[in-house]
């Protein structure tokens, strides 16, 4: 398979990451909001790039992918009251079509949180046009189907510490 960013470019890009948010929110307490299962991986690296003594971490799972295909339907499986009033950032690990944080943020907006903004490692821009706005992006990517660091294919290729093109 062959590698788009190595481990190296990686944590560089996610360094700069947690800066660029670490001077946005400055004292404003947020929560970060880890969508998994793809962005743990990203998610436990980026939160630790993020100077913040105010910072809460959550986890919500939502999942729109079957094999190689999105399908566009998600499972909420968490109580999203609690988010009432709370800054959010939301961290994702790719945004393709983007149906699946549009959906989730349509849905946010019933509990009025204070704000919510969305940080992706990898956008298809090609792909998303827009349809959701990335406030911190890590890398703009063409329409390959990416797996390792985090992502995977069937549950598979999570464990890779590159970002590679899966070439099935
Ligand atoms: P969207 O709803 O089309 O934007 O797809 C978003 C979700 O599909 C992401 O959170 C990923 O879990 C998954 N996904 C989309 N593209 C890829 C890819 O290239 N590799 C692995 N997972 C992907
Ligand atoms: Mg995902």
């Amino acid at each position: 398979m062959k590698i788009l960013f190595d481990k190296k470019t990686i944590q560089k890009r996610v360094a700069q990451l947690g800066r660029e948010i670490s001077n946005y929110y400055k004292k404003t307490p947020f929560v970060c909001l880890i969508i998994l299962k793809g962005s743990f991986v990203f998610g436990a690296d980026l939160i630790r790039a993020i100077e913040s003594d105010s910072l809460e971490i959550d986890f919500i799972k939502l999942s729109s992918y079957s094999g190689r295909h999105s399908t566009g339907v998600v499972d909420l499986k968490d109580e999203l009251s609690k988010f009432r009033g709370k800054n959010l950032l939301l961290v994702e690990d790719i945004v393709d079509t983007g149906a699946t944080l549009s959906f989730f943020m349509k849905k946010l907006e019933e509990y009025s949180p204070a704000s919510v903004k969305v940080c992706s490692l990898l956008e298809k821009k090609e792909i998303n046009r827009g349809k959701v706005k990335i406030d911190f992006l890590g890398f703009d990517v063409g329409d390959d189907f990416i797996v390792g660091y985090g992502l995977d294919y069937n549950e598979k290729f999570r464990n890779i510490a590159d970002l590679v093109v899966y070439e099935g």
